[in-house]
């Protein structure tokens, strides 16, 4: 497996103040200093993980994606190229901006540019977070998730191509109800990459996940506040078992905010086709069409008539478990293992 998990990510905008108090009020990220017309955020040990310049209204317009080594970085270049894909050595002011030791350059089918590093720089001050939240679940995982919207089922299919075989990307499953979608991981993380089918092509969101179940409630409630924030209720996916929601950003891209996704094992997974739809409960999209609304909710009500539900996913040490047997319970679980 080529790429270890998402780095970081880079966006354009003209409205770099917004971003500003969005990003540290609502997300809970660490603003840290940079030049005028840069913002850099935090949201763990690394010097940078969310990169936002001023500029053109263009949202999320680069994608760091990290490997082991120079090694590593080499293989990956020469396997790109090998395909006729154009590959730029990133300069040393490059990599000094991206705080990385080293990085490639290049367009993916949907010309978006990705940079494929190496060495990601640590601070050696601690995160300090934007607002009171126990912190983003990231390291092996990654910094969490992004899904890129395609407008044909050949896009759709040539960017999985494109990740599975040049960047060393596996697929952990599709559906194409209500929409085709992909899952790709690269790491434990359910997905750290998706494409999905949709009338437009764009970046749809990029998901963050918190430590605490209340860091995203708390989130929640600040996103309520807003005006006309919410781009998706609160919600559980039967993919990665996120309980999430999804806001609009000063960019009018989205942002999942979640917790408790699982941990798959890549060396044993097997792709397969996912029934059921997106979410067990919840996740009600303001922006999709009529249509697509509907047969969503037709999803979910079916999900919950037939009981369909993942056990919570929790780390050591953030966790309690409930006093108390109950014969009921106990009967449910006996049954279960039968
Ligand atoms: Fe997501």
């Amino acid at each position: 497996m080529s790429v270890l998990g998402l780095g970081y990510i880079g966006l354009e905008t003209a409205g770099l103040e917004d971003w500003s108090g969005f990003a540290t009020d609502v997300l809970g990220l660490q603003q840290v200093d940079k030049t005028k017309l840069t913002r850099a955020f935090r949201m763990d040990d690394r010097k940078q993980r969310f990169i936002v310049n001023d500029g053109a209204e263009k949202g999320p317009s680069l994608f760091g994606w990290e490997v082991a080594d120079h090694t590593a970085l080499l293989s990956v270049a020469a396997k790109l190229e090998a395909d006729h894909v154009t590959v730029t050595m990133g300069t040393r002011a490059l990599a000094q901006e991206r705080e990385v030791q080293e990085l490639i350059v290049f367009k993916d089918p949907m010309d978006n540019q990705v940079e494929v590093f190496h060495g990601p720089l640590i601070a050696t001050d601690k995160f300090i977070p934007g607002r009171a939240i126990s912190g983003f679940r990231t390291g092996v995982n990654g910094m969490g998730h992004i899904v890129f919207m395609a407008d044909s089922r050949e896009l759709v299919d040539k960017m999985s191509r494109f990740y599975i075989d040049l960047l060393g990307f596996s697929l952990t499953d599709y559906y194409s109800n209500p929409f085709e979608a992909r899952f790709l991981h690269v790491n434990p993380r359910h997905h750290s990459l998706a494409i999905v089918q949709s009338e437009t092509r764009a970046f749809h969101h990029l998901m963050m996940e918190l430590y605490s179940l209340d860091d995203v409630g708390q989130g929640y409630d600040l996103v309520l506040e807003g005006d006309d924030l919410v781009a998706a209720t609160l919600g559980r996916h039967t993919s990665d078992y996120m309980t999430s929601f999804y806001t609009w950003t000063p960019s009018r891209f989205m942002i999942e905010y979640g917790w408790g996704g699982r941990s798959i094992n890549p060396d044993i997974w097997e792709a397969h086709e996912r029934a059921g739809g997106p979410s067990y409960w919840g996740h009600e999209r303001s922006w999709a069409s009529a249509e697509i609304k509907e047969k969503a909710r037709q999803l979910r009500l079916a999900n919950g008539k037939a009981g369909n539900r993942a056990p919570i996913q929790v780390m050591e040490g953030n966790y309690q478990l409930a006093d108390g047997a109950c014969p009921w319970w106990d009967g449910l679980k006996a049954n279960a293992s039968k």
